[in-house]
């Protein structure tokens, strides 16, 4: 039988990498779409790239997209490439604006150009909810974005809904909470705090600044949410879906746990600067992913101590060597 083809924008991230792999073990083709630079940033796919095929593309270019969908011809198309770091989205809101919100609708376009019937999933955010207006967050739950990103994300989840009922696709809208990983961008508070501890331990730091310690997330593992991506994008119906851990826990938790999986205590070490404090602040998230549990069959696995200890230990280990 040949093999199901499936195309991934933003597949030098964190999360392409993971679903890469998730989609390799199920048998698939895999093509990911990378955009031009100077120098190469493939660590996080160096150990699957004989496996994968690489295109070049930009989501800021309609042109480079349809050459590149009918170059690889998928069936299914997870679009995660975005300027996904919420700081930048204050000192960049028109580029995080044309990425992450436009470039939806340049996707989603070029797709109905070449292929409709292609199966699209867009990579929505639990940073629409912002200040949010109800407790826990689920599909029904009306959104309140507090950062350019924030809002620019809330576009690319009604492009892709508008898209489904003018053109009747198969595009979908995975609102997912924070997920995290040792492969997580260092600017990112969670890997920020890890990479600070392993650090601070091997003596090579001896304090870490963080910005607001009291906002709370729904922390999950990216290794988990790539599935169900793909588990969305398999149902028959297209309909969007939540996906989160329905725990919460602050800064000042997450650094708790990490310093303490070293025995070091946190409070010797982290001081607040005043840089990293947000105009404005996305203050708690926590979701209700039941939806997915009962149709999909999706729950997070790993829970938040081990997901904190998992990334201390990655790079304490790689520090060292
Ligand atoms: P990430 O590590 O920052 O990866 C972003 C990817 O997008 C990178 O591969 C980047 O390529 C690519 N990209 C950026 N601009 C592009 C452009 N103009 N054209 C083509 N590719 C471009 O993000 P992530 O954590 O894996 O997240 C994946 C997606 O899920 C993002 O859309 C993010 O906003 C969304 N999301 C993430 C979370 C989370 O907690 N991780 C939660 C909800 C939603 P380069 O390597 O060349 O920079
Ligand atoms: N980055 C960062 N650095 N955040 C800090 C710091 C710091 O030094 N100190 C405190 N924080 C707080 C932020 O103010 C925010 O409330 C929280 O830590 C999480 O920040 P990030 O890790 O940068 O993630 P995020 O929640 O803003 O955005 C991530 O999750 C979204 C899903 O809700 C990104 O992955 C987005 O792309 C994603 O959509």
């Amino acid at each position: 039988m040949a093999k199901s083809r499936a195309l991934i924008t933003g597949i030098t991230g964190q999360d392409g990498s993971y679903l890469a792999e998730f989609l390799l073990a199920q048998g698939y083709e895999v093509f990911g779409m990378i955009r031009r630079s100077s120098t190469v940033n493939f660590e996080r796919i160096t150990h699957i790239q004989d496996k994968i095929s690489l295109v070049t593309g930009d989501l800021l270019d309609e042109v480079s997209m349809i050459n590149v969908l009918k170059q690889t011809k998928p069936r299914e198309v997870y679009n995660l490439a975005a300027q996904s770091f919420v700081q930048t989205s204050w000192s960049q809101p028109v580029f995080t604006g044309e990425t992450t919100a436009l470039g939806v609708t340049r996707l989603l376009d070029a797709i109905r150009t070449v292929d409709p019937e292609i199966r699209f999933y867009q990579a929505s955010s639990s940073e629409m909810f912002g200040r949010v207006l109800e407790v826990p967050q689920n599909e029904a739950t009306p959104f309140y974005p507090r950062s350019p990103y924030g809002v620019a994300k809330v576009y690319g989840h009604w492009i892709t809904v508008n898209y489904r009922e003018s053109h009747q696709m198969h595009a979908i809208s995975g609102i997912l909470f924070n997920h995290e990983s040792p492969r997580r961008g260092l600017e990112f508070v969670t890997r920020k705090i890890s990479n600070g501890v392993a650090r601070i331990k091997l003596g090579l730091e001896s304090t870490l600044a963080l910005g607001n310690l009291e906002a709370q997330r729904d922390w999950g593992f990216a290794g988990d949410y790539v599935k169900a991506m793909w588990l969305m994008l398999q149902q028959d119906a297209a309909e969007d879906f939540v996906i989160s851990t329905g725990e919460t826990h602050s800064v000042r938790e997450f650094c708790e746990v990490a310093f303490s999986v070293v025995g070091l205590n946190w409070q010797d070490h982290v001081v607040v600067d005043e840089a990293f404090i947000r105009p404005a602040e996305v203050d708690f998230l926590v979701g209700d992913s039941s939806k997915a549990q009962r149709l999909l069959g999706w729950k997070a696995e790993v829970e938040f101590p081990a997901l904190v200890e998992m990334m201390v230990r990655h790079d304490l280990e790689s520090l060292r060597n």
